[in-house]
């Protein structure tokens, strides 16, 4: 029944995998089929204006804080804008980072999780190693699980509260429908926060990767990002053009996205990702594997087509993992990133702002454990003048 087996990161013991750590294949396939309907496109239209309204805020914040001469953090604005559309998506939360320019309490917690969860996770396998790891790491991390389950367990409770009473569809209205009387048994409470906790992080941490990282990609290549900003530019004749419907619609935007969740595949967390992650660079299956070339997505009647990549097996990347515990929010995924860079690139110029080292290089610079660190970037938004 199952192809890829979880580990269990459920590193508190507390007998509920949620969705993601959910170690029983039955059981998993009920919940997967329960939340199935949120992840559909009719459902991901129905967000589309909330959605919208947060691209467009991060539009607006960079028309007054972008075009300075340092540029502005990729890390924590890709974070913000990834983590407050996640959170407003899966239970109508409110979480502002944007707005105030500052990262929430969740996400300062979130991020300390890194070395926690990937030392929880060798300790499960290695159980000696337990009290190794009380050691190295510091109070302040070892205190931020808690610290999130029950900052997650007070934002379900206000969810449930607010049943039938939210702005826009949210994911957890799969879970717990308007029409439906409210939860009350404490077992079914605590799954709904597993659940929703993990589907808030799962749909903000590897999009956020994703703006960072093609955005990354496309500076470190002038000639994709002139393609591209020549696709965008002249696909959309108007910002507010640019919609779910519309962006879909860019062929060389498309190859860009695919290309960037190549080399920097997401999710590390309890997958066996060895394959994975290794065949997505391998030279058996890509040619230049390291080397970002939206090219080899586009098809022979593509005016950017490329031969040199016409014997790449594109198959061998799988952002999403697969079968039945692939990744239900890709289609929502790849959608978003499109609107995200459409919409950036249609009302900018964008200028990458080189530390000592020059640009971050991915094979160099970037590191993962439970969660990808990535290292600084600096990017300059110069708004476009147009007539
Ligand atoms: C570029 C963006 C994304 C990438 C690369 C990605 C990748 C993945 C991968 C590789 C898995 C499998 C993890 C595992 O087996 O441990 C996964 C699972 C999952 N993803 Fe995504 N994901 C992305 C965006 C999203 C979004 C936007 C959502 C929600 C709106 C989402 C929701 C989930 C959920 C709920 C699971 C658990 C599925 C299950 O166990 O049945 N993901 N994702």
């Amino acid at each position: 029944m199952e192809l890829f087996v979880q580990v269990g990161y459920d590193a508190l013991d507390t007998g509920d995998g949620g969705i993601g750590g959910e170690n029983d294949p039955a059981r998993h396939r009920e919940i997967a089929k329960k939340l199935a309907p949120t992840f559909s496109m009719k459902n991901f239209r129905a967000k589309e204006a909330a959605i919208q309204t947060h691209i467009d805020l991060f539009v607006q914040r960079m028309k007054e804080h972008g075009g300075g001469e340092k540029g502005v953090d990729m890390e924590s604005w890709s974070d913000w804008l990834g983590l407050d559309l996640s959170a407003d998506l899966t239970y109508s939360l409110d979480m502002s980072q944007m707005r105030d320019m500052k990262s929430s309490v969740l996400l300062i917690n979130c991020l300390k999780l890194n070395l926690f969860a990937t030392l929880s996770q060798i300790t499960r396998k290695i159980r000696l190693l337990t009290p190794v790891m009380y050691l190295c790491i510091p109070p302040s991390v070892l205190l931020a699980m808690p610290k999130l389950i029950k900052m997650n367990k007070q934002d379900v409770m206000l969810r449930i509260e607010r049943q039938g009473k939210t702005e826009h569809l949210d994911y957890f209205e799969q879970l717990v429908p308007a029409d439906k009387p409210a939860p009350v048994d404490k077992k079914e409470i605590y799954h709904l926060q597993n659940v929703s906790g993990q589907v808030m992080i799962a749909g903000w941490q590897p999009v956020a990767n994703q703006y960072y990282s093609l955005l990354l990609f496309l500076l470190g290549e002038p000639d994709a990002y002139a393609a591209l900003v020549d696709e965008i530019r002249t696909g959309f004749a108007d910002y507010d053009d640019i919609k779910i419907e519309t962006v879909t619609n860019l062929k060389y935007l498309n190859a860009c996205a695919q290309e960037s969740l190549r080399p920097h595949s997401a999710t590390a967390d309890g997958l066996p990702r060895v394959g994975l992650f290794a065949a997505a660079r391998h030279p058996r299956y890509f040619t230049d594997p390291l080397k970002f070339r939206p090219e080899r997505w586009l098809s022979p009647d593509h005016p950017r087509y490329d031969p040199r990549y016409k014997d790449d097996s594109l198959k061998a990347s799988k952002p999403f993992s697969q079968e039945p515990r692939g990744c239900p929010g890709a289609v929502i995924a790849s959608v978003v990133i499109r609107l995200f860079v459409a919409k950036v690139l249609w009302g900018f110029d964008l200028e990458a702002v080189a530390g000592r080292n020059g640009l971050p290089v991915f094979e160099r610079d970037f590191t993962v454990m439970a969660f990808w660190k990535l290292p600084p970037f600096y990017v300059r938004f110069k708004p476009v003048e147009r007539k």
